[in-house]
């Protein structure tokens, strides 16, 4: 892989989610107007639709070619797209965004031929932007600077910490409870913060021990799933997968074991 495009590739998606923070924080309507989605649960925001159009066109005015899959719906339109994908979350968190609680994020994952090779995660009301660059490392970058984070292991399961999400789809929403309730028993706790990415960078930092939800799309994902494996963890999805939309596992190496047969094993019950 050429390092001087992995190069240009990270800080363009660091100072392209940094300075989309600023534009959610700044510009952020008294009256912020919300639509529906799927379901009434799922909502858009005038300001998620305004983030990922300031995204594609901090992209697009350096590398006119790239290629998009956006939440909001950005896809490319150039004749002849380039081999790199940007993987876009303008907000991943958008309830959280909407109520005012600080949990939310501007997620971006790069693929160059379709391999996660950039991940940021930019959580601006934490001050915390958390980064991953394929086979190099994930990083913290907060008030302190820039850190290099390795994961922390624990390999019992009755003392791993969960993070998990619902989807917006009602009878998903049923049955994910179910799950929990299976296996509530086994593990010390769970955590529902509002961002599927940040969930996962919480697995890397080890402030949880593991995550698990389905439902996700693409764009919640790639960038903190990247932040995971470089952390040291790992990651995976139903028997034999690797994380998708279906399911979405990671853990810390010492539990992922014991934690995915646990998920899917109850999984399997369920859907
Ligand atoms: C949502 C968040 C949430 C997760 C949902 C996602 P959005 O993303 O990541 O934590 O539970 O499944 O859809 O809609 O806020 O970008």
């Amino acid at each position: 892989m050429e390092q001087s495009l992995i190069k240009q590739l990270e800080s363009m998606a660091l100072e392209t989610a940094e300075a989309t923070g600023k534009l959610l924080v700044n510009d952020r309507p008294k009256d912020l107007s919300v639509a529906t989605k799927t379901s009434e649960t799922d909502i858009v925001t005038a300001m998620d639709k305004a983030a990922e159009a300031f995204i594609v066109e901090q992209i697009k005015s350096q590398r006119p070619h790239d290629v998009f899959l956006g939440e909001e719906g950005s896809v490319n339109n150039s004749n002849t797209p380039s081999n790199v994908k940007w993987v876009v979350d303008p907000i991943d968190g958008t309830v959280n965004y909407l109520h005012r609680h600080p949990i939310w994020s501007v997620s971006i994952g790069v693929k160059v031929d379709n391999v996660t090779q950039v991940g940021v995660v930019h959580a601006p009301l934490l001050g915390e932007t958390y980064l991953a660059v394929k086979g190099e490392g994930a990083y913290l970058i907060n008030q302190l600077g820039k850190q290099k984070i390795q994961i922390t292991r624990n390999t019992t399961l009755a003392h791993t910490l969960v993070a998990t999400g619902f989807s917006y789809e009602k009878e998903k929403r049923k049955k994910h409870g179910q799950v929990i309730l299976e296996i509530s028993d086994q593990v010390r706790d769970f955590r529902r913060d509002g961002s599927a990415a940040i969930d996962l960078c919480m697995v890397g930092l080890g402030r949880v021990d593991a995550y698990f939800e389905t439902g996700l799309h693409p764009w919640d994902y790639t960038a903190g799933a990247l932040f995971v494996e470089e952390a040291g963890g790992k990651t995976g999805g139903l028997p034999g997968a690797p994380l998708s939309d279906e399911l979405a596992i990671a853990a810390n190496p010492g539990v992922f074991d014991d934690f995915a047969t646990l998920i899917r094993e109850n999984y399997k019950k369920y859907y």
